[in-house]
């Protein structure tokens, strides 16, 4: 189990990477998925945001962060002033995790085992983007960055020793933000804004 075997033999290169992520079989998430969804952006991108997995949108359109939650993302880095070019978008687990709810696919958060078996696209990601710095969004990505032990709410606006040195910066998912209501929502919201303009400002 594991994405290892399916790495192209040259992974420094962005495009021989995504062709060769589309067709890994290295956990079981592949089989009721339509899509790999890899990172967006280009190398050289200053800052690498890492989400969770695909949601229904993404897995559909195999883009990442094009539903609820990237538009809810898209607010947020308006607002903390972040220029989109300087970006590179992914996940820590590339293929769509669902269950089967009311004829919807719902959501349903991936493994330890999981994770770990999609960790060596997300590395090589890293490697190859080779970016300032890391934005881990929500538990799992802070958990594929910094281990399993890593608590997302004991580090805020903090720059924590992530793969290969690089500094990582952990927030909270644009996904958990929409789960809530009134004014925790827009607490939550800021909260995520100002963690943004943090790291931004950590590159600039
Ligand atoms: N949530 C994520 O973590 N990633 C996406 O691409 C979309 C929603
Ligand atoms: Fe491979 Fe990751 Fe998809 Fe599993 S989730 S099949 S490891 S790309």
């Amino acid at each position: 189990m594991g994405a290892e075997e399916y790495l192209p033999e040259d992974p420094g290169d962005l495009e021989a990477l995504r062709r060769a992520s589309m067709g890994c079989r290295g956990c079981g998430l592949y089989r009721d998925a339509t899509q790999t969804v890899f990172g967006r952006g280009t190398v050289g991108a200053r800052l690498l945001l890492v989400g969770e997995q695909p949601g229904d949108r993404e897995d559909r359109q195999g883009q990442p962060f094009v539903g609820p939650a990237g538009t809810l993302l898209d607010r947020a880095l308006d607002e903390a002033g972040i220029d989109r070019g300087k970006l590179f978008l992914t996940n820590a687990v590339k293929h769509f995790k669902w269950v089967p709810s009311g004829g919807r696919r719902l959501h349903k958060t991936p493994s330890a085992r999981e994770r770990a078996a999609c960790r060596p696209w997300l590395l090589a990601e890293l490697r190859v983007v080779a970016p300032a710095l890391v934005v881990g969004l929500g538990a799992t990505a802070c958990q594929s960055l910094l281990g399993s032990g890593f608590r997302l709410s004991h580090h805020r606006q903090e720059l924590v020793d992530g793969p290969g040195g690089l500094p990582v910066v952990a927030t909270i998912h644009p996904s958990a933000v929409l789960r809530m209501t009134g004014a925790d929502r827009s607490r939550a919201f800021d909260g995520l804004v100002e963690d943004l303009r943090f790291a931004s400002t950590a590159v600039s």
